[in-house]
């Protein structure tokens, strides 16, 4: 079977570049010997092809006619498109030439373009659409908007029939389509990325969708998804990327997530996730980012997690029932972490020295804790720490840090709701901590005039209303792993 790739889109802007190759190898075939001439007269025998191959009129109606349902019945292609995959191509269409004809490889619905198909207010899905068999890719983005002529679903749709090339199909922003995702999608065999993302589907994860064995992607956030999480889902070992974020889901992780050992991203925050952190999540190896917060988890911080070695982000953060404590961690064994936020989880005991081991970390977050014990001074010796909640826990005694680590840290530095807790600092002094006494005098040494930084110092953090999560700069560090993510997909 021959298989030429042309992306429509860029097609008209191509086209003077096919034309310069096209002549090149003319110019050289007639020019050169006849080994060479042979070969580049096939060459430019089958680029010529590729401009001029002309499309399966049953795949072009199917094509109008699939458009039509999302962009409305007005819309008829063969006036303003009569060549789809060619001359005129249609924004948003991508073909590919088999056995010398063209055929639709990808379709992407909505105003992802500057002249994309816009869809109607009330669009449908055509059998037409499934006609299109060598369709890769497909995507609708803010295509289904919640409109008064009631939701849509994908349920009973034929998607098996488009189950021989599939591979990406993507929902991003869709709140009219609702309804559940349906087990029939397990067909898509060669599926390697399904993006389910703020739509308003609901109901629970097919346990099907763990036969797509393919899948390298599989990001479902943004829905309201109820029940568990299948445990099959577990045998997708080939899953680089989880983000079931922003759902219902309730449960426990299951076990077998600790088979999806290519993992780089886990995301399942802001769930009902209840239970313990399984200890097999110490086999992901490669993972760089774990997202658990906002759930309902309980257990602790325990051993398992120092196996993590690529970690870089950690965030456990409003899990109030988590409790444990930080001396359960090996934490030198964590040394590519940089992010580490575990406010609000109910952790007792100390902060323990080791945690300055972290050499790479540029934000902890420990507020909303029940932490005891006096803060290390060592904290203040990670390189690279540029925020430090220690805010609104049980610590006391003299914060011992130097005043280069007020200076650097600013209003990223909270300690304040600590009763016990004093400092003793003079030029930057942390917000909300009061003076320890001074021993000789048995009272509190009335502060001088500030200087305006100072100034600024005390002013930010009463502006700052949350407790952590959002003001450390988690842009650098989610651009850094967003970079090895891409990089990740663009080899795969
Ligand atoms: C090259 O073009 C000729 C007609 O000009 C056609 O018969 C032949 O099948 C083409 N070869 C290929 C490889 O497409
Ligand atoms: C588009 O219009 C032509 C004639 O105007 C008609 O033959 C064709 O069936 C129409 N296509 C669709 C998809 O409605
Ligand atoms: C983990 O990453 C390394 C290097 O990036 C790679 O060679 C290895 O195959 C990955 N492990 C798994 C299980 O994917
Ligand atoms: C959280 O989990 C506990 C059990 O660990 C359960 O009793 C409680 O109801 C759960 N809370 C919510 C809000 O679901
Ligand atoms: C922590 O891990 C490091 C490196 O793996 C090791 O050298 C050290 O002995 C461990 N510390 C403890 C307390 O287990
Ligand atoms: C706070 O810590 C002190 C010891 O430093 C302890 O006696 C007290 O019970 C703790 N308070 C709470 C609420 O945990």
């Amino acid at each position: 079977m021959e298989r030429a790739q042309i992306p429509a889109i860029g097609a008209q802007p191509m086209l003077p570049f096919i034309f310069f190759f096209f002549f090149f190898f003319f110019v050289i075939g007639s020019l050169s010997g006849s080994c060479l001439g042979q070969h580049t007269e096939d060459e430019s025998n089958s680029s010529a092809m590729e401009v001029t191959a002309p499309m399966d009129s049953r795949q072009r109606e199917a094509l109008y006619s699939a458009i039509q349902g999302f962009v409305g019945k007005w819309w008829n292609g063969s006036d303003l498109y009569p060549d789809p995959c060619g001359w005129t191509p249609i924004e948003g269409v991508s073909c590919e030439v088999y056995d010398g004809l063209w055929y639709v490889s990808r379709l992407s619905v909505g105003p992802i373009y500057e002249n994309s198909l816009r869809c109607t207010r009330n669009p449908t899905f055509t059998s037409h659409l499934f006609d299109l068999r060598r369709l890769t890719a497909l995507s609708f983005y803010k295509c289904f908007s919640s409109s008064p002529h009631g939701a849509v679903t994908i349920s009973d749709l034929p998607w098996e029939r488009l189950s021989r090339n599939l591979e990406s199909l993507e929902f991003r922003l869709n709140q009219g389509l609702t309804g559940a995702i349906p087990a029939s999608l397990s067909h898509l065999r060669q599926l390697r990325s399904l993006i389910v993302l703020e739509n308003g589907f609901a109901g629970e994860l097919p346990a099907e969708i763990g036969n797509l064995k393919s899948l390298k992607r599989l990001v479902l956030s943004g829905n309201r998804f109820t029940g568990r999480i299948p445990s099959g889902f577990g045998g997708l070992t080939n899953l680089l990327i989880v983000d079931f974020s922003r759902n219902g889901l309730s449960g426990s992780i299951p076990l077998t997530f600790g088979g999806l050992t290519s993992l780089l991203k886990l995301d399942l925050s802001g769930n009902n996730l209840q239970g313990f952190l399984p200890d097999e999540i110490g086999n992901l190896k490669n993972l760089t980012l774990m997202d658990l917060g906002r759930n309902n988890l309980s257990g602790g911080l325990r051993s398992p997690i120092q196996e993590m070695g690529s970690l870089r982000v950690l965030m456990l953060s409003n899990n109030p029932k988590f409790g444990g404590d930080l001396t359960g961690v090996n934490w030198s064994n964590l040394r590519s972490l940089e992010v580490l936020d575990l406010t609000n989880t109910g952790l007792t005991g100390p902060i323990p020295e080791s945690i300055s081991d972290l050499n790479g970390l540029r934000h902890l977050g420990l507020g909303c804790n029940s932490l005891s014990g006096t803060p290390p001074a060592k904290l203040s010796s990670m390189p690279r720490l540029s925020s430090l909640y220690l805010n609104r826990n049980n610590l006391s005694g003299k914060l011992m840090f130097p005043k280069s680590f007020y200076r650097r840290t600013r209003w990223r530095f909270r300690a304040e709701d600590n009763p016990g807790l004093c400092h003793e600092a003079e030029v930057a002094i942390p917000f909300g901590v009061k003076q320890c006494l001074l021993e000789f005098s048995g009272r509190t040494e009335v502060v001088g005039k500030m200087r305006s930084e100072e100034e600024d110092f005390y002013r930010k953090p009463q502006l700052e209303v949350s407790t952590g999560y959002r003001n450390f700069d988690v842009g650098l560090v989610a651009r850094e792993v967003l970079v090895v993510v891409a990089t990740v997909l663009i080899i795969c």
